[in-house]
């Protein structure tokens, strides 16, 4: 039991499961559904947690049937104790925050939360709470929580579940997929899952199709490519039947109008018409195409017409009962009743936290000179103090200003003697200038500070006219613990609009963006300053 890298764990995205232990998931799943399906108890109950006392409590702030649902039965199924929290009920509603909510919750023997809400990253944040408040209370557990949807941001038990319908077809083999993902592409939280769900497989083709108004956000379609995935966009089932091309697995969504606004529910019958499966179409696929959706459909605008019902296309019925299966094994998992047999990956060495992005270069003979001959423009030569050059390099000036203040306020130059300044390398370039004309050295956790303000930047420390040391600093592969910094989704759960007081952790992709360690949302270096 020591050695089950399940046990006691969290799924708040996707990618809290590396591709290995998810290759193993859908392996005890077929196990399961097999054992289910042909009555087999003996292999059943190795899947049960079979304690009276293990807590398991729904929470959905937010509505559900299938999730919900499936959750309630699969814990039923582990003969545990379930609860489910009426939040419409509860003191949420005279203002208590969630970490005091679930904090409360665990402190009654739960080990397992089943959390469904609009808040964005809710989940990962009241793992990291109860742990401390389970510690703080001596209590021998630290609870799981499963993220079964919040707001646009992931579902990644529905991305199991789909996944473990698309292996179904493929003879469980990873080797490749090419899926076409149809509908509500922009706020569909099941279809942003796949960003990071789809590297399951080795190739990856994905088709978009969806208007502009309801197409994938461009930061979901750079990860994308950035994990490899060759991907196409189209405007409409239509457009996409008229190449050739067209893949054998679609998946597809609800359209979420309601949330669009006026301007957009005006033109709803058109956007509709762009992504619902019509009999005409039917001609233009291979008859062995499965279709696929999440559900709910809607009753009156379905994107897959009931008269598709008892067609071979049908694979979103099966797809929906597997969810049962895929959250038994999930319980199983993070209760650690399963899992003991599997073989964890060596971890990667050369982690990016071992980055330098802090680097000390030879001053060399670059010391100001005495005179003002070595300055094109502006600056008098400092004596003593700091200079920090090279800020914001090729962006205008204005942007430029902005973001020097942001950095005198964070390295708390904001006082005193000093000021900055815009002027042009030699490179004709724009940049900006703080100059600080008192000594001192700056310590590790300054420099630290200096690098994830002013990145790209380099710092000169000047001494009886010479620079006696000079820092590069480059992007840090994480920035938290300032409180300048905030992500810019209202929906997120550092948000100061939810009040639960999180602070701010972003980790850098690779391609220099700031990503919400909470809500996944890009960044730009400088947009995660504009608090
Ligand atoms: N697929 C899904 O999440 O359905 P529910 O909203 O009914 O839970």
């Amino acid at each position: 039991m020591g050695n089950n890298v399940f046990k006691g764990r969290s799924l708040n995205v996707i990618a809290d499961f590396s591709i290995a232990e998810r290759r193993y998931f859908f392996k005890k799943v077929n196990e399961l559904k097999k054992a289910i399906v042909t009555s087999d108890f003996k292999t059943q109950d190795k899947f049960r947690i079979n304690d009276p006392d293990f807590g398991i409590y729904e929470v959905f702030i937010e509505n559900s049937t299938r999730t919900k649902e499936s959750f309630r039965n699969a814990a039923k199924f582990h003969h545990a104790k379930v609860s489910e929290l009426i939040t419409t009920g509860s003191s949420i509603n005279k203002g208590e925050s969630y970490a005091d909510t679930f904090n409360t919750l665990s402190g009654y023997q739960n080990r397992m939360f089943i959390v469904r809400s609009t808040v964005e990253g809710l989940t990962k944040w009241l793992s990291e709470e109860t742990e401390r408040y389970c510690v703080r209370n001596g209590l021998p557990y630290k609870p799981s929580f499963i993220n079964a949807g919040d707001g646009r941001h992931e579902h990644p038990t529905q991305e199991l579940l789909d996944e473990f319908s698309f292996l179904e077809d493929t003879g469980m083999r990873f080797d490749s997929i090419h899926l076409a993902l149809v509908g509500d592409l922009y706020h569909g939280r099941t279809v942003h899952s796949k960003t990071d769900g789809l590297k399951l497989f080795d190739n990856v083709k994905v088709d978009l199709i969806a208007p502009p108004e309801l197409q994938m956000p461009d930061e979901y379609v750079e990860k994308m490519k950035e994990n490899g995935f060759a991907v196409r966009s189209f405007g409409s089932i239509e457009e996409y039947l008229d190449q050739k091309d067209v893949a054998l697995t679609w998946y597809f969504t609800r359209p979420q109008l309601e949330r669009m606004g006026d301007k957009v529910l005006n033109k709803a019958d058109k956007l509709r018409e762009s992504i619902v499966f019509r009999k005409e179409f039917i001609d233009k696929i291979d008859k062995n195409t499965k279709f696929y959706h999440p559900l709910p459909r809607h009753k009156e605008h379905p994107t897959i017409p009931t008269w598709l019902d008892e067609t071979s296309f049908n694979g979103w019925e099966r797809q929906s009962i597997n969810g049962y299966y895929c959250r038994i094994v999930l319980i199983g998992l993070l209760a650690g009743i399963i899992g003991d047999d599997f073989e964890p990956e060596t971890s990667e060495s050369g982690s990016v936290l071992d980055e330098k992005y802090i680097v000390e270069v030879d001053p060399g003979n670059n010391a100001p000179k005495n005179d003002e001959s070595g300055y094109a423009e502006g600056m008098r030569p400092l004596w003593n103090g700091l200079v920090i050059d090279h800020i914001c390099k090729g962006e205008n000036p204005s942007e430029i200003r902005e973001h020097m203040n942001s950095i005198l306020h964070v390295l708390k130059l904001d006082e005193g003697r000093g000021g900055t300044w815009v002027g042009t390398g030699k490179d004709g370039k724009y940049k900006g200038l703080i100059v600080v004309p008192e000594y001192r050295d700056l310590d590790t956790k300054e420099l630290k500070r200096l690098a994830a303000v002013a990145s790209g930047a380099t710092l000169n420390i000047i001494k009886d006219f010479k620079v006696i040391k000079k820092y590069r600093t480059h992007m840090p592969p994480r920035i938290y613990n300032f409180d300048d910094i905030a992500c810019a989704n209202p929906a997120c759960i550092t948000h100061p609009a939810n009040s639960e007081n999180v602070p701010n952790y972003f980790i850098r992709t690779k391609d220099n963006h700031f990503e919400c360690a909470y809500c996944g949302k890009f960044h730009t270096f400088k947009e995660i300053w504009k608090r």
